[in-house]
């Protein structure tokens, strides 16, 4: 049964780390929320309690300064964002016990406690610091909202603290004819009282922590030269205006986002507590007893391994039983890219793909550590169809046909393999012992050796050929009821990664939910449901079309990366922000002639422009197809941008850009100059 209670039941929570409520959710990651989602699907099978939280991540500058672009409240901003982010992982199966936001009244309760606790212990300093300040915006500036020439090489446009260009590293204040990224101002220097925790204070405490197997080992050692570079006070503080909770004791300053951060998993947890007769302080208190496991991604373990157990020892709460660190997401080997199609968001693939292929990808791919993988997109496909459809639903495709047709659904009244499916039924304990340790891919190459071993099994037993002699109708229901529960067996091992496919299976089999625990004894004399394609392979167009989708949206969007939001991106209608006439200097506008505009095959908004300006012709491609029919375009006049950097776009390079203005669709005007203008002429 599968509630039966078990001797070693334990009490876990798991959390993912919590997205940014700024941007869309992608295949990045996904690898985070995938790996957890298996390894809690898992404890779940084994009959573990197990509790799954997480929330939007939704303070901070980027999610002010997008919210004011777009013209709305960052509540509102978070609000839509939460809807499109909760839509897109319950689609990829992702199942969470509860999933809730850092702007809650929870996480500002569990917040105000942690500080207060950690203010009272001592724990707190506040000390008055010197920072770039915007007098336009009246604002402090992040380093990645200031921009300048590189202090080494002089390129221009450089955000924050490095340089692309050349590398160099550097303070923002050594930036050349810095500017506020947001209102174009030159920064001021501007003092500033901030408060800090004194991590220094706990670092027996996390010496002792880090080092007592609560860390991967090779994230421990990366640790080990943080203790050498010292442990400095953290600047926990940050002036109004700033989206979210003001700090109790200190009026216009706000805790930083990544202060109540990780309290949002409490808060989260809390608010799960709070609606079920789930017990907090169980889990949370500081002597719980309860398994606590954060699934992150290598680049936040300084936040999770050093301040958060500092900050739950400091408030008296438990510490983590485990922090579990990924690696990053490449895609054919590459860093997420739009140009070429490999910056891929759950969205656009969910409109395309089937889920469960890409959990089964991933879980082939993840092992314990932190080292990055690749979703290579051949590999992609050859993997799942060789792995999930020619060998995992092959053994039942070709099994069930005869049951159903001749055996009326009914499988063998006695097991006739018991050996071998006994030998499939002990493997559960080494693949269980795979999935507790993380080891995915290993889990998956075990379950794939079986599944070989079960289609060996058939192709001797050749059912199809004993169907035809006399007399062997015993046997083929024999050899078709094995394969059967060999199957089930499988399916059973697959079911954290694949959970969909898995109750299509308990259906077709007419069965009770399948657990480890319920494999012991084979079906026998039971009757099954007709069957239906379980899965099919990967349709190759699919793919092409996903990436085809990704590449569509070229022009680059404050979405891209939670980490570097483009700022002053122009989303909706609210002017964007300030530009200094020197800036508009630089932008040459040409009048050109429209020689030539032709449909681009393959592209649904694009047009392909050939353009004369004045002795010289330019090729563009430029999104205005919905609104003009190539001949109306030809020997009109436009406005070009003709110093804009070449751009390598998908069908070919862009050599400028066309002006044009209006809400989009076929609202789209393009700029006409009046009659007497000459190609090549400035405009000015
Ligand atoms: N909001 C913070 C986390 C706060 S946790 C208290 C954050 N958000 S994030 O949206 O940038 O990232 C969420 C998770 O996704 C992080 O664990 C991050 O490492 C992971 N990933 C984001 N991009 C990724 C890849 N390309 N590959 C793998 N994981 C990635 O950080
Ligand atoms: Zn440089």
């Amino acid at each position: 049964m599968a509630d039966r209670p078990r001797l070693n039941h334990r009490k876990i929570l798991v959390t993912s780390a919590l997205p940014y409520a700024n941007g869309s959710i992608h295949l990045g990651h996904l690898v985070e929320y995938i790996q957890t989602d298996i390894w809690v699907r898992f404890q779940k099978l084994r009959g573990n309690s197990c509790h799954y939280v997480c929330a939007d991540d939704a303070h901070g500058t980027p999610i002010m300064l997008r919210a004011q672009n777009e013209g709305i409240t960052p509540e509102q901003l978070i609000e839509r964002i939460g809807v499109e982010h909760r839509a897109d992982f319950a689609e990829f199966l992702i199942g969470f016990d509860n999933y809730h936001s850092t702007h809650s009244d929870e996480n500002r309760e569990l917040s105000a406690l942690i500080y207060t606790r950690l203010r009272d212990a001592g724990h707190i300093n506040t000390r008055t610091i010197t920072q770039a300040y915007d007098p336009v915006k009246e604002m402090f500036l992040p380093d990645r909202f200031i921009k300048g020439e590189c202090p080494r090489c002089g390129t221009a446009d450089q955000y924050g603290d490095s340089c692309e260009s050349c590398g160099a590293t550097y303070s923002p204040t050594d930036l050349k004819n810095a500017v506020s990224a947001i209102s174009g101002a030159k920064p001021i220097e501007k003092e500033s009282l901030h408060y800090f925790f004194k991590l220094a204070d706990f670092e027996p405490m996390l010496r002792k922590w880090t080092g007592a197997g609560h860390l991967q080992a090779e994230v421990s050692n990366k640790l080990g030269e943080w203790f050498t570079d010292g442990l400095r006070e953290w600047d926990i503080s940050r002036d109004a205006p700033y989206f979210g909770f003001e700090i109790p004791d200190a009026p216009g300053k706000f805790f930083y986002v990544w202060l109540d951060a990780p309290i949002g998993y409490m808060a989260s947890f809390k608010n799960l507590c709070d609606r079920t007769d789930i017990n907090f302080d169980d889990y949370w208190g500081k002597d719980s007893t309860a398994e606590l496991y954060h699934f992150i991604g290598k680049d936040i373990i300084y936040f999770h391994a050093l301040f958060w157990p500092a900050m739950l020892a400091g408030a008296k709460f438990r510490t983590p039983t485990a922090i579990n660190a990924h690696g990053f997401l490449t895609v054919n080997g590459q860093k997420m890219s739009k140009s070429r199609g490999t910056f891929i968001k759950a969205r656009t693939y969910l409109d395309n793909l089937n889920p469960e292929y890409l959990r089964y990808y991933f879980a082939a791919k993840l092992s314990a550590s932190i080292d990055d993988l690749d979703l290579n997109l051949d590999d992609f496909q050859s993997r799942v169809n060789a792995d999930l459809v020619g060998k995992v639903v092959n053994i039942a495709s070709r099994c069930a046909g005869f049951i159903s047709k001749r055996f009326h659904g009914n499988l063998s009244k006695s097991c006739t393999e018991s050996d071998l499916y006994d030998t499939f039924v002990r493997s559960g304990e080494e693949i269980a012992g795979l999935y507790e340790k993380r080891e995915f891919g290993q889990a998956m190459r075990e379950i794939m050796a079986l599944a070989d071993k079960a289609n060996q099994y058939i192709d001797e037993k050749k059912p199809w050929a004993l169907a035809k002699q006399e007399g062997q109708e015993q046997a083929v229901q024999d050899s078709c009821s094995v394969g059967l529960n060999l199957f089930r067996v499988l399916m059973t091992y697959l079911k954290p990664v694949l959970p969909r496919m898995a109750e299509q299976v308990e259906r077709f089999l007419g069965i009770d939910i399948m657990t480890w625990d319920n494999l012991a004894q084979p079906l026998c004399g039971h009757t099954i449901n007709p069957y239906e394609p379980l899965m099919m392979r990967i349709d190759p167009k699919a793919v092409a079309a996903m990436q085809d989708a990704s590449k569509e949206n070229l022009a680059p969007s404050s979405t891209e990366s939670a980490a570097a939001p483009a700022p002053g991106a122009l989303t909706a209608n609210p002017i964007a922000a300030e530009i200094s006439i020197d800036d508009f200097a630089k932008i040459d506008l040409r009048i050109a002639r429209i020689v030539k505009a032709e449909h681009v095959e393959g592209a649904d908004k694009l047009l392909h422009l050939t353009l004369d300006i004045g002795g010289e012709t330019r090729s563009v491609f430029a999104g205005i197809k919905s609104a003009y029919k190539p001949e109306d375009l030809q020997g009109r006049m436009t406005v070009m941008v003709a110093n804009l950097a070449p751009r390598k776009m998908k069908f070919g390079m862009s050599e400028g850009m066309v002006l044009a203005a209006g809400p989009g669709g076929k609202d789209l005007f393009i700029l006409n100059p009046d009659d007497g203008a000459q190609p090549g002429m400035r405009v000015k």
